[in-house]
């Protein structure tokens, strides 16, 4: 298991510290107004965005169960707290097998959570698990308390719950929504076992700045590909029907725009155009909520001077207005007390009625909603028809979730990976891998796949055998013991093709020793291929996991260096949880293999790959930059004033043209690896890129706006070719720029993607239809327009994809 022992007591020191000492550095700021959102378009009352939540039997049960609850009980379905300081004498909790949720702070202010549930004070708890642990709870809930309310258990089952699949970064590289749907469902039919039926889940933050820890946790740079993903995860998760007895109830966070924190750095401040807002980072989260997501969790930054958390403007006027969100939307941890460090809150009473007048019905861990809302009413600060609202949000959703007729979970608990979902998480592995460089040895053929004439393998570096670190952070209840590591693998794989594997661990992760560089030299000079294992740790991504530097980390550069030198071939397999800096390492090794953190089946998805039983499909849901100082890096760039053009970056010139444009004087622009950049074992050809049209008026674009899944206006395509030797699947990716708009427009943007498996020789022509919402940008209103503009597409298997058509749209 990840040390989370040490990093939850660690993270709670520095947090209470970090809280007394905001508390006193903020106090002069403390008086000044919060800033107030820009003026925006009339609110529009959409229609409520989950059906089941709307529906009028449901609404009949919340208006019973609310009049008859006393001030006291309605709070208690606002207040949610974990179990820490439960001790269940006869259950001792096996701390091998108890699931580890969170590395999260606890609370400031310990409470007895099994009294308040008793006492009908309680409404939710976050990461308490297991059967008999949230059937304690639920008893003391469903049996003892007055108007015996179930209580509702959300925990942050991220990428599985026992049997683990990759992170969300690593999901993203495979383009395959239907597979995260599938996995997504998986770990809500091994969580609902042990009493959850909510999770914190899925992450939609857009990240382009690999320096942000939490880039790990969602689906990468892109907004086109985080909405596809955010929609698969909430059907995964909720089946379309919550009271399902495996459907898990969703809570998409972190509302909003967390990922654009400023410096990469952990909590940071986010600052935009309400363009930028609209197009890049907010519509994944519009998409979870399109497809009936049931909850929403605020964030912990600030956007525009708004602490998220406190922000009616995202909360009430975007979220609930705009979108006809119905759900309730629950606070990040603490994050309702924090609005005192933010400075929009001099008290626990103002940070209270600040933030549940924005929107935010469920306090989690504040310990503040139980002390001050009461006062709020009585004094007539916050009305009783706000908490009524709030408290139906809840009722509303533990109503659809069946939990008053089936409090408990039925099914037998999962306690341990299951060994019927080992070959869906494997796929999901296999799938998650991008091969980001395959070069030839000696003009013959590219390194990989790896011959099984290869006898005698050398397998080196700190991860080949750490079955801790293969399931990233965030890693549910996954166990250490039932990870197949690289070397499990590969050791394997030496045995059937009659070889045999060195395996040396030559360095540790983070340290500067060097004494195993010896043998792990000797090895790759025994040997006839060297696969290389190095990475980061899980933990030095996830939340809190800002880096400042984006190399291999402590001496890991240096030992492949050293391994490179033998002149060996050298497959470097590296394990992140965010785009690295492989700059140096590319230029000394043929082969580079990202890996990202593919859970319990790492090391059977990587020799898979790596011997080709299964050909590498997956693609960059991220750019890899060439050095740091690039972040932010992503492909959909603004083109400016003065783009480079066609200045040789490489070789630039002294004139003015070259000297005076938007540029490095000592890198490149461009990513080392880009998005949507992914090799495979064969090659694929674009030909024929073709528009169905090649002009429309603009009053006929107009007529599908405001229409999600509107008539195609235009219908990109081209046909593929698999020009190679092997049968694969490539990601066929469609890009689109306009020209001539009121506001700059990316160089290009996702706007379409599908998979394709073809054998050696076969070609298929690939549709994209492209509708209102892919020709259409956001301004600084916050309206979804269509203007006349001149249209690029481009299809192709990356970013960079060459082969194009032209539409215009005319007024
Ligand atoms: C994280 C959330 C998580 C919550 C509950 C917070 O610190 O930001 O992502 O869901 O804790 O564990």
């Amino acid at each position: 298991m990840m040390p989370h022992g040490l990093g939850l007591l660690s993270k709670a020191v520095r947090r209470a510290a970090a809280c007394a000492l905001g508390f006193a550095l903020l106090s002069p700021l403390m008086a000044q107004p919060a800033a107030q959102p820009a003026a925006q378009p009339a609110p529009t009352a959409a229609p409520p965005s989950n059906h089941q939540m709307a529906s009028a039997s449901i609404e009949r049960r919340v208006d019973a169960l609310l009049r008859k609850m006393t001030l006291e009980e309605k709070l208690g379905q606002l207040v949610q707290y974990n179990d820490d300081g439960f001790k269940d004498e006869a259950k001792p909790v096996d701390v091998e097998s108890a699931p580890q949720m969170a590395a999260n702070p606890t609370a400031a202010t310990q409470v007895d959570a099994m009294q308040l549930a008793a006492t009908g004070r309680l409404g939710s708890m976050l990461n308490t698990v297991g059967a008999a642990r949230t059937a304690a709870f639920q008893r003391a809930a469903v049996e003892k308390s007055r108007l015996h309310i179930p209580l509702l258990f959300g925990a942050d089952v991220i990428h599985g719950y026992r049997t683990i699949y990759p992170q969300p970064l690593g999901l993203a590289a495979s383009f395959d929504p239907a597979l995260v749907e599938k996995v997504a469902h998986l770990s809500a039919s091994e969580a609902v076992t042990a009493g959850v039926r909510w999770f914190y889940s899925p992450m939609v933050d857009i990240s382009r700045d690999a320096r942000w820890g939490r880039t790990v946790e969602g689906a990468g740079e892109d907004p086109y590909l985080g909405a596809a993903m955010a929609r698969a995860y909430i059907r995964g998760y909720q089946q379309g029907d919550l009271s399902k007895p495996d459907s898990v109830a969703a809570s998409v966070k972190h509302f909003a725009a967390y990922g654009a924190a400023e410096a990469g750095r952990e909590y940071n401040t986010t600052d935009m155009s309400e363009s930028r807002l609209r197009q890049v980072y907010l519509p994944p989260y519009k998409a979870a909520v399109e497809e009936g997501a049931a909850s929403i969790m605020s964030a912990f930054n600030s956007l525009n001077g708004v602490p998220s958390s406190a922000n009616p403007y995202l909360l009430t006027q975007v979220l609930r207005r705009e979108w006809g969100f119905n759900g309730p939307v629950v606070s990040d941890y603490t994050s309702i007390m924090e609005l005192r460090n933010h400075g929009i809150a001099r008290d626990a009473a103002e940070a209270s009625r600040k933030a549940l007048l924005a929107g935010v019905d469920i306090d989690m861990m504040s310990h503040y909603y139980d002390t001050e809302l009461a006062g709020l009413v009585r004094s007539g600060k916050v009305p009783m028809s706000a908490i009524d609202e709030a408290v139906r949000r809840v009722l509303r959703l533990k109503f659809a979730l069946g939990l008053f007729e089936h409090p408990y979970p039925v099914e037998k608990e999962v306690t341990a990976a299951v060994d019927a979902h080992r070959p869906l998480v494997r796929l999901a592995a296999e799938e998650s891998l991008v091969l980001l460089q395959n070069r030839a040895l000696n003009g013959g053929a590219p390194l990989l796949p790896l011959p099984r004439t290869a006898k005698t393998i050398a397998l080196i570096g700190p991860l080949a055998d750490d079955s801790a670190n293969m399931v990233g952070s965030w890693a549910g209840g996954g166990r250490q013991k039932e990870v197949v590591t690289v070397k499990d693998a590969l050791e394997a794989r030496a045995v059937r093709n009659g070889g045999r594997l060195l395996y040396e661990q030559g360095t540790e992760i983070s340290g500067e020793k060097e004494d195993g560089f010896e043998a792990a030299l000797k090895a790759a000079q025994q040997a006839d291929v060297v696969v290389l294992a190095l990475g980061e740790a899980g933990e030095m991504s996830g939340e809190a996991g800002s880096r400042s530097n984006l190399d291999l980390p402590g001496n890991q550069e240096k030992l492949l260096e050293a391994v490179a030198a033998t002149g060996k071939p050298v497959v470097l397999v590296v394990f992140s949880g965010r785009p690295l800096v492989l700059a140096s390492a590319a230029a000394k090794v043929p082969a580079i293999l990202a890996a990202w953190f593919p859970g319990t089946e790492a090391g059977a998805a990587i020799a898979n790959v790596l011997f080709g039983d299964v050909a590498p499909s997956g693609k960059l849901p991220v750019s890899f930059p060439r050095v740091v100082g690039q972040e932010p890096l992503y492909y959909a760039q603004f083109p400016t004033g003065r783009p480079t053009g066609s200045v040789d970056l490489a070789h630039p010139g002294t004139d003015v043209d070259s000297h005076f444009v938007s540029r490095y004087i000592d890198t490149f622009n461009d990513a080392l690896f880009p998005f949507g950049h992914g090799l495979s074992y064969t090659t694929f050809a674009y030909t024929n890129v073709a528009v169905s049209r090649a002009e429309l008026k603009l009053a006929q674009a107009r007529l599908s706006r405001g229409k999600p899944h509107g008539p195609a206006l235009v219908v990109a395509s081209a046909t593929v070719t698999n020009t190679g030797a092997v049968e694969a699947t490539e990601v066929v990716q469609c890009y689109v720029r306009n020209l001539g708009a009121s506001l700059e427009q990316p160089v290009r943007s996702l706007q379409g993607f599908t998979r394709v498996t073809l054998k050696p020789g076969e070609s298929r022509r690939v549709e994209f239809p492209l509708t209102y919402s892919e020709l259409a940008f956001y301004d600084n209103r916050g309206n979804q327009v269509i203007e006349a503009t001149d249209y690029t597409v481009w299809i192709g298997g990356s970013s960079t994809a060459k082969e194009h058509a032209n539409f215009s749209i005319h007024p």
